[in-house]
């Protein structure tokens, strides 16, 4: 199914529902969560939290992600988005958009400027090399936003390795100017995203201290998932076996260098968010 298809779906199931909604968004939340607590099987209130995928292309081969670089090419036409948004505005109350490389969205500033007109928090994840003082500033004109904001590496050598292009300076820069731009607005987060594989263990406790920089409201170690039984490259000369890669495979490694990492966030004083294996 392409992402054009899942919103044109999701949109008319969300036609259907709303017949159910709630006088507001607060009333529609309640609803829809006594359903949950209740258990019931098929919700009838109109959801308040989505997550879209906006744009499938990128311009990294992340190892770990689609390390030959052939992502798919589907995107959600402009208008359709907007079409989608007006039935969702009124009960929304939290939206995520997602890719591919998602600031790269031929329309991302008529998406800002459609979703600033509204009291909602919206997240987006990005790897950071299409963020210009321009488009932070649309940025800073939403009411409420988390900006997750991907690395992996602490060194320009891993991160080159992990994410496929030589853009650490780049991205450490733009990562800092939004931090500076942002600092004034308090509703506006920059969340600093780290996926641990056995080639960037190493450089955890390094992060932490290059994150600073960046004054985030949290960082967050995420242990790389469904990678096992890869055997893949991404052009920068090494070949990542998925099953070594993964944290379960060195997991006492990977647990104390975590824990550590999680103490020197909260010496710090910096929120994180890490998961220890069991
Ligand atoms: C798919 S990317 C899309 C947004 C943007 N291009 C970016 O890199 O943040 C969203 C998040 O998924 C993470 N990710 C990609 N592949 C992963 C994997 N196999 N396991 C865990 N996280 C992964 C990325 O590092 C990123 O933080
Ligand atoms: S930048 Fe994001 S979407 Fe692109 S390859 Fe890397 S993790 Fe995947």
């Amino acid at each position: 199914m392409t992402n054009s298809t899942k919103v044109t779906l999701a949109a008319a199931m969300t036609g259907r529902k709303l017949q159910h909604q709630m006088q507001s968004v607060r009333a529609n939340k309640h609803a829809v969560n006594r359903d949950l607590v209740a258990r019931k099987a098929t919700g009838v209130h109109a959801p308040f939290y989505y997550h879209i995928h906006l744009y499938m292309p990128c311009n990294q081969k992340c190892i770990m992600c689609v390390p030959n670089g052939r992502h798919p090419k589907d995107l959600i036409p402009f208008p359709q988005f907007e079409a989608f948004f007006d039935q969702i505005k009124s009960h929304a109350e939290h939206i995520t958009l997602i890719g591919g490389e998602t600031l790269m969205y031929p329309w991302m500033e008529e998406v800002i400027d459609l979703l600033a007109e509204h009291k909602l928090a919206v997240t987006i994840s990005t790897n950071g090399t299409m963020l210009t003082e321009k488009l932070i500033g649309k940025l800073l004109t939403l009411r409420e936003l988390n900006l997750r904001c991907s690395i992996d590496a602490a060194t320009a050598e891993t991160y080159h390795k992990i994410r496929g292009t030589d853009w650490f300076e780049r991205v450490t820069r733009n990562f800092r100017l939004f931090s500076e731009m942002a600092s004034d607005y308090p509703a506006i987060r920059q969340i600093m995203v780290y996926v641990v594989m056995k080639a960037n263990l190493h450089e955890v406790l390094a992060f932490v201290e290059l994150a600073k920089e960046f004054s985030p409201h949290q960082i967050q170690f995420h242990p790389v998932r469904h990678v096992t039984g890869w055997s893949v490259e991404n052009g920068t000369g090494w070949t990542f076996n998925g099953s070594e890669q993964s944290c379960e495979s060195f997991k006492d490694d990977y647990n104390a260098a975590i824990r550590q990492a999680a103490r020197k966030c909260g010496s710090a004083g910096i929120s994180h968010e890490v998961m220890i294996m069991k």
